[in-house]
């Protein structure tokens, strides 16, 4: 099977039906494309731990379209919630909820709780409407490979995979939404992503920061190792580093001299742009044929402590 890729607002009604008949559809959000199935569907959620060669115990984002559809995935949702739904949703924040009886085992990769969000990304709102269900979806990539940010990525990883890839352009975040756990008595980030830890602090009060792996079984996905570009190996640049000519360098706005390639993720320094570009960079470096990719990191302060995360995640 080789998938088409098709203009998203044309297909989907089909990219619905797929859904519905338990197949696998790739679907652009604001943060990056996503790999979807019906999620009360396990035959079909299993398909997309197949596509993406994904090992079980990495449980999957369950997107909604409204509360109501958010009330049949969870078992409760906490005040703390109600502040984060109110100011993010729809958006790019995930919230870690108990899960209600209707989510089979497999999505949750047998956990009692259950990741969710609601994208603000019109084409993905209306296929989950249009499907009438919640659809279960990781990025749609190959286990520890660069996150897709355009339909071409994901048509060059995984097209034999995909029953179908819906084309919207540039995703607009670029970067994965965040994740906040609000399941214990404190809540806890997970991930960073497209929603600041600022903003959320500024909505919620403090909350706790948990998003490397081995010291946080709870997020069981989130391996040091991830985001791999294929040109290896990525290294995180000291301030002295003697530039290499056959190596590619990621700056975050100045372009230094001497390197084979460089790419400035915002020559204003402007880390939203900056997150925005990323993974196309990274997909672009790949394309290249260098000897090693290096990188800066950014400031580390709002959407930068994303850009950050996945840097070193793809160096480790
Ligand atoms: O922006 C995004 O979040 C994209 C788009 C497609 O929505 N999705 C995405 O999915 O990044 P994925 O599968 O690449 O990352 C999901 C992360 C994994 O690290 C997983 O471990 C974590 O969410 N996760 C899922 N369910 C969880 C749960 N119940 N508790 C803790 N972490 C969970
Ligand atoms: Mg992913």
């Amino acid at each position: 099977m080789t998938s088409r890729v098709v203009a998203a607002t044309e297909g989907l009604d089909e990219a619905a039906s797929l859904i519905k008949h338990g197949g696998l559809v790739a679907i652009p959000t604001e943060t990056v494309y996503g790999l979807g199935a019906n999620a009360f569907d396990p035959k079909a959620v299993s398909s997309i731990f197949h596509a993406k060669r994904r090992p079980e115990f990495d449980p999957l984002i369950v997107h909604v379209v409204d509360t109501d559809m958010l009330a049949l995935v969870t078992s409760d949702v906490p005040e703390v919630a109600k502040a984060l739904i109110d100011r993010f949703w729809p958006g790019p924040l995930t919230i870690v909820f108990g899960k209600s009886e209707a989510v089979p085992p497999i999505v949750t990769s047998g956990l009692e709780t259950v990741a969710v969000r609601m994208p603000s990304h019109r084409i993905a709102l209306e296929l989950i409407k249009r499907a009438g269900v919640p659809i279960a979806a990781p990025s749609a990539n190959t286990f520890g490979q660069l996150s897709p940010t355009r339909a071409e990525h994901v048509a060059e990883d995984l097209s034999s995979e995909v029953d179908l890839i819906l084309d919207d352009g540039s995703t607009s975040f670029g970067v994965e939404s965040t994740i906040i756990d609000v399941t214990g008595p404190m809540p806890t980030l997970l991930r960073f992503g497209a929603v600041t830890l600022e903003d959320i602090e500024e909505t919620i009060g403090t909350v706790l920061v948990s998003t490397s792996s081995s010291s946080n079984p709870k997020a069981p996905g989130q391996l040091d190792s991830h985001y791999a570009p294929k040109t290896m190996p990525l290294r995180l640049i000291n301030d002295s580093e003697p530039a290499i000519e056959t190596a590619a360098y990621i700056a975050f706005s100045n372009a230094p001299k001497g390197w084979g390639h460089v790419e400035v993720l915002s020559p204003t320094g402007d880390l939203v742009e900056a997150a925005a570009r990323l993974f196309q960079v990274l997909h672009n470096i790949d394309r290249g044929n260098f000897s090693a990719v290096y990188a800066e990191l950014v400031p580390e302060e709002g959407i930068g402590r994303a850009i950050n995360d996945r840097l070193k995640r793809a160096s480790s």
